[in-house]
């Protein structure tokens, strides 16, 4: 399968899920003048003490007992490094954690983009309570998604219907498409 930037950051996201938060910033900052993608992902959940912050961008460590593939932290570091960007983790227990990883868009090892708006749906699939704040800002502008106005929109209507999930994916698709710039 094609490596893109959207299977990382889910990857980032589900670090999230998995460290119980509620509410998830991803922020996407897409700009041609600045030669820069740059992606934010900031929870509440768990978060992590110094130790295993340091710890967790190290590709030989992980919490889990059973490694599946994972590794989401290492090889996005790896990757901002090898595109020429850098990566970021900071963390505190009881409040959450923010990770940020930029990679340079000229860069000849900078993957494309991906789908968010699939990403976006994958994410929110995994437990229907968690809200999100997406933001794609490009040089051109700003296009927003959150979950918790989409659920009042929604008027009790599940985000977990299938064709909810699939409207979000378009919508969100479509926005990008709006503000975004050629190609990364
Ligand atoms: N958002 C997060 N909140 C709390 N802990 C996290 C978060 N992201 C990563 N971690 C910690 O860092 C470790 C490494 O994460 P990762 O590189 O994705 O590998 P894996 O998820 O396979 O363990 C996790 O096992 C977890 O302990
Ligand atoms: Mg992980």
């Amino acid at each position: 399968m094609m490596e893109d930037l959207a299977m990382h950051t889910l990857e980032i996201l589900m670090n999230s899920v998995h460290a119980g938060a509620k509410n998830i910033k991803l922020e996407i900052t897409d700009s041609a003048a600045k030669d820069e993608l740059l992606i934010s992902v900031l929870d509440d959940g768990k978060g992590m003490d110094e130790e295993t912050a340091k710890k967790a961008s190290d590709p030989f460590y992980t919490s889990r007992t059973t490694r599946k593939i994972g590794m989401g932290l290492a090889f996005l570091r790896g990757l901002a490094e090898t595109c020429g960007g850098e990566f970021s983790l900071s963390s505190e227990p009881g409040k959450g954690t923010l990770v940020t990883a930029s990679v340079q868009r000229s860069n000849i090892d900078t993957p494309p983009l991906g789908d968010i708006g699939e990403m976006m749906m994958e994410t929110i699939q995994a437990d229907g309570d968690i809200d999100y704040e997406l933001a794609y800002v490009t040089d051109n502008g700003r296009f927003g998604f959150s979950t918790k106005e989409a659920k009042e929109m929604l008027d009790g209507v599940s985000i977990l219907e299938p064709g909810v999930l699939l409207w979000i994916k378009e919508y969100i698709n479509e926005g990008i498409k709006q503000v975004k710039e050629d190609i990364v």
